[in-house]
């Protein structure tokens, strides 16, 4: 059985927060974060009413009608979020309850900004092994809470917004689906990205390892030279070249990063899809709010040859070739 993508949603919070709200609460400029990240704007929800688990629900039901499927069918949910509702259990179980499904099992993953193409994987190996045949795959990122909103965490808080994106994954025997998934991880650098989060032993104002840290130049260095890697191995194995991919979303960590890796494989504009400049960075739900954007503008069509790609904490990394 292959693994096709049957059905995308998405869902951002009403609340727009433009770089230059950002000016009246710390030390920065629309210019630094434009310049440095291609971000003009990002949407910042409330903790509780958009928290991962809310958002995650409004993206899957956008996905499960988006797929024409009763949500009664869908066998496995899969949720990716770094910052679930609670520290446990996880989030997948909250949308098991909130969809009022059946029980279901409920996986939860945490590979950070590199969730979507991990959730992928995972996926196709069960639809694969003829496990299961409807799953539905939520990312949900409620993060302007644990962001550290003044001068001292500037470097990070400028880049990260709030969202959700989802997919309903079916087995089919038509020639399509997810084609191959290229997955790594090198924790050596697990300190380089993270938000060590002591629960209970302390407070944000008295301890910094209740917030997040990030040494960005060595992110930007480890991303473009990771992103390159999965996606030429996605290339080699499915006897593809660059010109071959209709569609090429890449995690919306940095438009910096992004283009990079466009330029390095010599892709037209045509072929990208990029949205950080309206949402930020929103770590594993990147490429499922942009695959939903372009797939409601017509940009991906059946039979277009998709690759996907993202590198995160961890160091996380990873690609995804699908023939829609
Ligand atoms: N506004 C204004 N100035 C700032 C800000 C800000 N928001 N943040 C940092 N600065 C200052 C710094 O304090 C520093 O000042 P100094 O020179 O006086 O010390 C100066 O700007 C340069 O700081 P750098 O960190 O060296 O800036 P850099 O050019 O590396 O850009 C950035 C920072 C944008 C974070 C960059 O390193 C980057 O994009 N890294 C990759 C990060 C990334 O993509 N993360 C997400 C991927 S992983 C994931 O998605 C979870």
């Amino acid at each position: 059985m292959n693994a096709a993508i049957i059905g995308v949603g998405h869902h951002v919070p009403d609340n727009v927060v433009t770089n230059k709200d950002l000016e009246k609460v710390m030390e920065t400029s629309d210019e630094w974060i434009k310049e440095r990240s291609g971000i003009k704007e990002r949407r910042f929800g409330d903790a509780i009413e958009e928290s991962s688990s809310r958002m995650g629900y409004k993206a899957a039901l956008m996905a499960l009608q988006d797929a024409k499927i009763d949500k009664h069918d869908i066998d496995l949910i899969i949720f990716s979020t770094l910052n679930p509702d609670y520290f446990f259990p996880g989030c997948g179980v909250l949308l098991q309850r909130d969809l009022e499904l059946k029980e279901i099992p409920a996986l939860d993953i945490r590979q950070q900004c590199s969730g979507f193409v991990y959730g992928l994987s995972v996926a196709k190996a069960y639809i694969n092994s003829g496990m299961y045949k409807n799953i539905l795959f939520v990312c949900s990122e409620q993060q302007s809470a644990m962001l550290d909103l003044t001068t001292r965490g500037r470097n990070i808080s400028v880049l990260f917004g709030d969202g959700a994106g989802a997919v309903v994954i079916s087995a089919t025997i038509e020639d399509k689906g997810i084609l191959s998934t290229h997955l790594y991880s090198e924790g050596a650098f697990a300190e380089e990205l993270t938000l060590k989060y002591l629960q209970g032993k302390g407070t944000v104002e008295e301890k910094d390892d209740n917030l997040p840290f990030m040494n960005g130049p060595m992110v930007f260095k480890h991303a473009v030279l990771r992103f390159s890697q999965a996606i030429n191995e996605g290339l080699i194995v499915n006897n593809l070249k660059p010109e071959n991919l209709d569609l090429f979303i890449p995690h919306q960590a940095n438009l910096r990063i992004a283009e990079f890796i466009q330029k390095k494989l010599n892709l037209t504009d045509n072929q990208v899809y990029n949205n950080i400049e309206k949402y930020g960075n929103t770590t594993s739900a990147s490429i499922p709010i942009a695959l939903s954007e372009a797939k409601k503008k017509g940009k991906v069509k059946p039979g277009d040859m998709v690759c996907f790609a993202a590198f995160g904490s961890g160091f996380t990394w990873g690609s995804a070739f699908v023939k829609w």
